[in-house]
């Protein structure tokens, strides 16, 4: 088992993340070899701050030991610093097609109206994420819903390559499966239910930021928007009503129990009380992982020296398989 998920380093670590992936990977460090890493590469797809990037970056990367990534255990580094990536990427650009990438939502959205004027970056960021997870040969990807269209290009790809140039008892690539958590694969925003909770909202009411304190935490979640009904007492009364089956959903990851326990101790009870109880909930899980991401943070030389050996054992793991690509490709490296 080999297990590889990234997370690009724009913005803040907030709920969504947390509860769709990164619990997830510090529960699969416990199953097979781990190898996590910050997708520096992916996020110069869209306009940024150099400056602001190599701040986020250390700051995800004490984020991530913060809520329980143990560095020394799993592999933990930037792609910036293993440049098998982009050169695997390259050679899998031969491979995918244009109708594919045409048909990825996340372009799609992205991109929006001004197609002409998205970088190619963007269109091409799912070959990259390809590359991230074949170069591994991962066999387990722990993501949230919203990368499960990118794993099936990832499969895709590593199909279509396999097929092309390797021969059926010596695949190159390994197809990799989606681990996506049946609670909490989507969490959305706190403004609007039919959005998902993202960095790149505007507003920082939408999200709980794994950074912010109590005090922040409680006047989000009383101020999220929900209905003026009392929960109910079964699942199938949330159908129609996103935001409280947002917050019940939340409640229910968070507290590592299921929906239905969780309307049959509130269902009948309105938001007046059943807020509180979720922001005490929010306030106390998240308390330690706080704690010890302010204390991190402020290690500039530890967070370096973290990803430096982090890249250094992930470039070797990455050598035999690109080999492997070259060599199938026909192309001569002396
Ligand atoms: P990113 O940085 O947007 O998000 C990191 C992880 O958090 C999950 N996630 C959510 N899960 C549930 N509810 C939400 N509201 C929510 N928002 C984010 C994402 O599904 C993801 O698992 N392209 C990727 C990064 C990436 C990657 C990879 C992932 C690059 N290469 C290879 C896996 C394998 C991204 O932008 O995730």
């Amino acid at each position: 088992m080999r297990v590889v998920s990234g997370i690009q380093p724009t913005g803040n670590l907030h709920l969504g993340n947390y509860l769709g992936a990164i619990r997830n990977w510090v529960a699969m460090q416990e199953q097979g070899e781990c190898l996590f890493f910050l997708a520096d590469l992916h996020a110069i797809s869209q306009p940024h701050v150099p400056t602001e990037l190599a701040a986020n970056t250390r700051e995800m990367t004490a984020a991530l030991v913060a809520c329980g990534i143990d560095p020394s255990r799993s592999i933990l580094f930037n792609q910036a610093q293993v440049p098998q990536h982009a050169e695997l990427q390259w050679l899998l650009n031969g491979t995918a097609r244009m109708g594919w990438l045409n048909r990825m939502t996340q372009w799609k959205d992205k991109a929006g109206k001004n197609r002409e004027g998205a970088s190619i970056a963007l269109f091409t960021y799912p070959v990259l994420q390809a590359a991230d997870v074949l170069l591994y040969q991962a066999t387990h990807v722990p993501v949230g819903e919203d990368q499960k269209q990118h794993l099936e290009l990832a499969r895709d790809i590593a199909q279509k390559f396999n097929n092309d140039f390797a021969s059926e008892d010596a695949p190159v690539f390994t197809l990799p499966d989606p681990i996506i958590p049946p609670e909490a694969a989507r969490i959305m925003s706190l403004r609007d239910g039919s959005a998902k909770m993202s960095k790149s909202d505007p507003s920082d009411m939408s999200r709980i930021n794994l950074t912010d304190d109590a005090d922040a935490i409680m006047n989000k979640v009383k101020k999220a928007k929900t209905d003026p009904e009392p929960l109910p007492s079964e699942k199938t009364g949330l159908e129609g009503r996103p935001e409280a089956a947002n917050l019940v959903g939340i409640y229910a990851a968070m507290a590592g129990t299921s929906v239905d326990a969780v309307l049959g101790e509130f269902g009948g009870e309105g938001f007046g009380k059943f807020k509180p109880a979720l922001g005490e909930l929010l306030v106390t899980k998240l308390a330690p992982i706080n704690d010890r991401f302010i204390h991190l943070r402020q290690d500039k030389d530890a967070l370096d020296a973290i990803l430096r050996s982090g890249a250094e054992r992930a470039r070797k793991l990455a050598v035999p398989t690109l080999d492997k690509t070259y060599a199938a490709l026909g192309l001569v490296r002396g």
